[in-house]
């Protein structure tokens, strides 16, 4: 059994990127399953609360889920061409400390996947990830690529993905990503 942690880099009650992320957990592969996480609660890094408080609790959490996991599922919305600062941020306090990077994310087979309401489906923020991912030794995966762009005309208002052929498209984009991570198991 594939065991898939995934996160969506949005707070936003409707946002298009949780709803990408809630569609992938109906549509994994039998013999795996995508345990949905938040980074809700992670506050902004402040190195003095670090070293007063250690790592906050979620942050701790989500640490121990990703570590725990076969591959982790980064659903990415963008900002200004890159990654939103909240995203960045909570990755940020998943790195500390730098001893922990190995055992969290060494090795670790990411994925990359957005959803904009634009016409480029994340793209420029999904580059921007593979510096992070590369200095973190994590192993991505490189087998697809899933931007979903006019978020608007996939999802409904309750975050329903109405559109066919990009369901389509995610299955074939979780078939790919879930037996990269089950190689070797
Ligand atoms: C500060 C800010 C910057 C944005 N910049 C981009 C951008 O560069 N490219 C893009 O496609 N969408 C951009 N958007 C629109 C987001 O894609 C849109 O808000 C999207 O719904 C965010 O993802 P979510 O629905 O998962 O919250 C931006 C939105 C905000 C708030």
């Amino acid at each position: 059994m594939a065991k898939i942690v995934g996160v969506s880099g949005s707070l936003r009650r409707g946002s298009y990127n949780s709803a990408l992320l809630r569609t992938a957990a109906e549509l994994m592969p039998a013999g795996s399953e995508l345990r949905i996480e938040t980074i809700e609660g992670i506050p902004l890094y402040n190195g003095d609360v670090e070293t007063a408080e250690g790592i906050p609790q979620r942050a701790s959490e989500l640490k121990k889920a990703i570590a725990g996991s076969d591959g982790l599922l980064l659903a990415t919305p963008e900002y200004n061409n890159s990654i939103p600062g909240v995203f960045k941020n909570a990755v940020d306090w998943l790195s500390r400390p730098p001893a922990d990077i190995k055992s969290v994310f060494g090795g670790k087979p990411v994925a990359i996947m957005g959803a904009s309401p634009g016409g480029f489906g994340t793209i420029l923020s999904q580059n921007a990830w593979l510096s992070v991912l590369r200095t973190l030794g994590t192993n991505p995966w490189f087998g697809g690529r899933l931007m979903v762009s006019r978020a608007a005309s996939v999802f409904d208002e309750s975050g329903k993905m109405t559109d066919e052929s990009i369901r389509k498209q995610l299955q074939q984009f979780l078939s790919g990503f879930v037996a990269y991570c089950s190689r070797g198991q």
